[in-house]
């Protein structure tokens, strides 16, 4: 791997924790040239902390090249939710964050196979995005499956915390709606105790999921284990 490439790969600055994994088993020949042909020209600039040491605010219209609507998935995993939306709604763009480096080569590959040109792909966690996103930027941000940290002293690694979900608050747009899906009562019930003090009005919460739904590889195994999908759906307050 070059140094540009482990770079992409290491973008967490050291004053923040991240807990889950950032590498899997062996990649594949071709999911290492996904890696170095395809994520060089589709990352965002100026979201790390060594590109960006200042924190300057980006401007999301220099991704996409113009001022479309901007969505956020947070933990793509294999990116199959992300590149069905790219595909479904080619007028958006959307940036997926993941710092796990398989799940970023399944996604370039997908990315590959759907020709889908309106994505791009932070390899890194969504807080480093969160910290240089300008204020209400964000039309839509999806949490799908997030980890579950089942373990009642992990909670606070969860997604649904102060530390997530303030900035969250922040880069999205008054009226911007936000989706959690889960397999885990206590997430669901974790969500609804720390979204809404956020700034989100709660919307529904269902086990219907959104009409332009993909099953993810998470709810498929969850389906498969005999979990129950909840869908959530909040909105930032005006
Ligand atoms: C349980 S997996 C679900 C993956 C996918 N959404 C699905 O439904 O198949 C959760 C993913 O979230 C990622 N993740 C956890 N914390 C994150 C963060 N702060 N920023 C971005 N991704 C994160 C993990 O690396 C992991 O791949």
């Amino acid at each position: 791997m070059s140094d540009d490439q482990k770079s992409a790969f290491d973008p967490n600055p050291p004053r923040r924790n991240f807990y889950g994994r950032r590498h899997g088993k062996t990649l594949r020949q071709s999911q290492k040239g996904y890696l170095s042909e395809d994520l060089g020209d589709l990352r965002p600039r100026g979201i790390t902390v060594q590109d960006n040491p200042d924190r300057k605010p980006i401007n999301p219209a220099d991704i996409f090249g113009d001022d479309r609507p901007v969505w956020m998935e947070v933990g793509f995993g294999g990116g199959e939710h992300m590149v069905h939306m790219a595909h479904r709604y080619p007028e958006i763009g959307i940036i997926g964050c993941e710092p796990f480096i398989n799940g970023v080569a399944m996604l370039l590959g997908k990315i590959r196979a759907a020709g889908v040109q309106n994505v791009s792909v932070h390899p890194g966690d969504a807080r480093d995005l969160m910290d240089v996103l300008p204020e209400a930027s964000l039309s839509r941000a999806f949490l799908m499956y997030p980890d579950p940290w089942p373990k009642a002293r992990h909670h606070r690694r969860r997604f649904v915390t102060p530390e997530h979900l303030l900035p969250l608050a922040r880069v999205m747009k008054p009226g911007g709606e936000f989706r959690v899906a889960t397999d885990i009562p206590d997430y669901v019930r974790q969500t609804l105790e720390e979204v809404p003090p956020a700034g989100f009005d709660l919307i529904s919460e269902t086990g219907m999921p959104w009409d332009d739904w993909i099953s993810t590889r998470y709810e498929q195994k969850a389906l498969r284990e005999g979990r129950v999908p909840h869908y959530v759906t909040f909105r930032r307050k005006a």
